[in-house]
């Protein structure tokens, strides 16, 4: 699916701006918003003919939930349960990159096809104009990021205009997220916390926050991960990991001083981040994979970078990104 040979207007982020794209999404349509994260695909959370919009657009599978944003906390709570662990959680991380899945309340506003008929329910409360639409809007908005599925995610208004075009109305143009990559999912279960995906808040602050072990997903434990399926945030080339050694005509994404042999015969070199920091490294890392991939090269050689703090989020896109394709999610 390629929407982009009609570019959807971009606008600046603005009062009028923000008008704009508030009334936009209650008319149903789709608008691509800003966050913190990255750019995401938002539409009204409560119409189902929108959200049924946006899985066309990305070219999503359906059995996919999507993450609904919402102003603050109280409007959370209309919508999902929190016990005293998750409500820890949301008042010391949101607005921020952190997002909880946990039971829908009865009556939940949220259209099924967003849960993907699932009895829980993603939420998260970002900052920026995502957070002042849903605040606008008194409901919730869905958004998966605005990438179209299984493909790099978008952390410029250009990139969103590259993926998804003319499915989107109208999209806000905010500069580059600050954190870069997608927020951390955390399934709160009674008093246990299991991640589903690594993201922009580092799994040590959650721990540290609720003196609580964050567990990893075990298969038969009756917790649901519908879009941790293998290969995502994929480039067009074959994608080689941990490498000492760039090969013939490959392009290679460094981190700090990898002292790379074949650097100079490198297609192209993106550093991540020249000082080793993964905050930077993060935020640069889908616009350097799209960069690359661009660079007419025939792979990507990626440099070794620490499974600590954001490392953990950086390594499993990367991963994801090197899977054999077929099996995308989102
Ligand atoms: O930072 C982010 O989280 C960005 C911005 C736009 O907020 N959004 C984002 O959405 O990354 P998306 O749709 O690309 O990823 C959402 C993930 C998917 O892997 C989906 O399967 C999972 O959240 N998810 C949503 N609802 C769920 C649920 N009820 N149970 C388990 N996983 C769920
Ligand atoms: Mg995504």
């Amino acid at each position: 699916m390629n929407h982009s040979a009609y570019p959807a207007p971009i606008a600046s982020l603005s009062a009028a701006t923000l008008e704009r794209a508030a009334s936009l999404l209650e008319g149903g349509k789709l608008v691509g918003v800003p966050t913190e994260t990255v750019y995401g695909l938002a539409a009204d959370a409560t119409n189902g003919a929108a959200v049924a919009d946006i899985f066309a657009a990305k070219g999503r599978p359906s059995f996919n939930p999507l993450i609904c944003h919402v102003a603050n906390l109280e409007m959370a709570e209309r919508l999902v349960v929190f016990n005293e662990l998750a409500l820890r959680l949301a008042e010391r991380f949101w607005p921020g990159p952190l997002t909880l899945v946990l039971p829908k309340k009865c009556g939940c506003s949220v259209h099924d096809l967003a849960s993907a008929g699932l009895e829980t329910l993603a939420v998260r409360v970002p900052t920026g104009p995502m957070q002042q639409l849903a605040s606008m809007l008194e409901r919730p908005v869905a958004a998966p990021s605005a990438n179209l599925s299984g493909r790099i995610s978008a952390t410029s208004a250009i990139a969103v205009a590259e993926d998804l075009g003319s499915a989107v109305a109208l999209i806000i143009d905010n500069g580059a997220p600050t954190v870069g990559v997608e927020s951390t999912i955390i399934a709160v279960e009674s008093d246990e916390l299991f991640l589903l995906r690594p993201g922009g808040l580092p799994i040590e602050d959650i721990e540290e926050a609720t003196s609580q072990k964050v567990q990893e997903i075990k298969p038969n434990t009756g917790i649901k991960a519908p879009g941790m399926l293998t290969s995502h945030y994929a480039p067009d080339m074959p994608v080689r990991l941990n490498i000492a050694e760039v090969s013939r005509n490959e392009a290679l994404l460094s981190f700090g001083d990898p002292n790379i042999a074949g650097t100079d015969a490198a297609v192209a070199e993106i550093n991540l981040s020249t000082r080793g920091d993964l905050a930077e490294a993060a935020q640069n890392l889908f616009s350097c994979m799209r960069t690359l991939n661009q660079s007419g090269a025939a792979g990507l050689a990626v440099a070794p970078i620490p499974e600590t703090g954001l490392g953990l989020a950086i390594n499993d896109r990367l991963r994801r990104a090197a899977a054999p394709k077929g099996v995308s999610d989102e």
